[in-house]
């Protein structure tokens, strides 16, 4: 059996890494051959996931880089066909939501090649996201759609997929979380960073949503508010930093650095008193830690992680930043269980499943 694996930004390789090592196991003598776009491409951005999650070098590299949706969207397409047609896979296997995952589902299903959708089934219900429509599209590609979660089942009922297409296997991304987790735990990052475990806020941000528009400002000055309350640890995206280049951005309390390992990342998530996000993978990787989580979005795409996790959705609204004092002296005390199926099993299901 030949297996292809597109990847393209940071948390495609986490979502990933686990199947290629399931399927890798599972079918020896197979040829598993790793396409990387280059969506992400900066080192901290690229190289040291690939180098921390043990992934080897890329079969294949496209070099996309940044564009406009549609030129990278193009961009994968035109670099990838002849890649395809080289490799000839019995299955492409694409992972997540990004442009990368799109235009990967669209080319091999052009060229008639089966296509496997890892994370499927998720929906914001929010088509001004352009992760929504990325997933619309790959899933109805599709030929087997690997879930994380029994809601996106229904989600995928209702767009009219066909059951024996579905395939609940749980959470790859926290296959990679759990294998790591000996490491992360002894990593030490926050004494490094000069801050106490249990003690700080840690923040991702970089929907355009968010940092693009006139939102940022306001956000950067909530932050300020919060880190007199507590120490506030922000790697900062580089579409992120691209955009705070404009903003007043050096205050007291508040920690910026430039994105981390992942490792270092998830040793902060698991140290962290608080977690402020508007990442998808960070609202999971919280729940399945028991971090209490706030979400600066109106929706999510995983609302279990609110409903059985450690996720509020605080809106779209940088002055909702003011609660997080409050709330987390309210919490609850007890640490909800981890969904079904998050148990570090993910990808060696799907392994079954595509072996068979
Ligand atoms: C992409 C995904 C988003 C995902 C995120 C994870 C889409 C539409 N978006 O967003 O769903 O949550 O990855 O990080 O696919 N840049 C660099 N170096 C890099 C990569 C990006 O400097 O290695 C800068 C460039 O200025 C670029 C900008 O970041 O224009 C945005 O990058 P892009 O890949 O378009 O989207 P992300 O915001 O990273």
């Amino acid at each position: 059996m030949r297996i292809v694996y597109v990847v393209g930004t940071r948390p495609n390789f986490v979502k990933t890494a686990p199947v290629v090592g399931a399927l890798r196991a599972r079918l020896p003598e197979g040829r598993h051959a790793l396409i990387h776009t280059g969506q992400h491409y900066d080192h901290l951005m690229s190289e040291v996931f690939l180098e921390e999650l043990g992934v080897p070098a890329p079969d294949h590299m496209l070099e996309v880089g940044s564009g406009s949706h549609a030129q990278q969207t193009a961009r994968v397409m035109e670099r990838l066909e002849p890649v395809l047609a080289e490799e000839r896979p019995d299955l492409v296997i694409v992972p997540g939501d990004v442009n990368s995952t799109l235009a990967a589902a669209l080319t091999a299903a052009k060229l008639q090649i089966p296509v496997a959708h890892v994370e499927s089934g998720l929906r914001s219900f929010d088509r001004t996201m352009p992760e929504e429509l990325n997933r619309i599209v790959a899933d109805q590609l599709s030929d087997h759609l690997f879930l994380h979660c029994e809601d996106a089942a229904q989600n995928l009922r209702a767009e009219g997929i066909a059951e024996d297409r579905m395939h609940f296997v749980g959470n790859t991304m926290i296959d990679t979380l759990a294998a790591l987790e000996d490491r992360f735990r002894t990593a030490g990052t926050a004494g490094r960073l000069g801050v106490a475990p249990g003690d700080y806020a840690l923040v991702t941000l970089h929907r355009p949503a968010l940092v693009d528009g006139p939102l940022l400002p306001e956000t950067i000055t909530q932050l300020a508010a919060l880190a007199r309350e507590m120490p506030v640890v922000f790697p900062v995206h580089p579409r992120t930093r691209k955009m705070m280049e404009a903003v007043e951005s050096e205050h007291p309390g508040l920690l910026l650095s430039e994105p981390l390992g992942y490792l270092d990342f998830l040793s902060l998530l698991a140290d962290a008193g608080a977690v402020l996000t508007d990442s998808g993978g960070i609202q999971e990787e919280t729940t399945y830690l028991g971090i209490p989580c706030f979400t600066l979005r109106d929706n999510t795409e995983r609302p279990i992680t609110v409903t059985e996790g450690t996720n509020t959705l605080l809106g779209l609204d940088p002055s909702a930043i003011a609660q997080i004092p409050k709330a987390l002296a309210q919490r609850p005390a007890k640490r909800p269980d981890p969904p079904p199926l998050w148990d570090g099993h993910a990808s060696e299901r799907i392994a079954n499943i595509v072996a068979s």
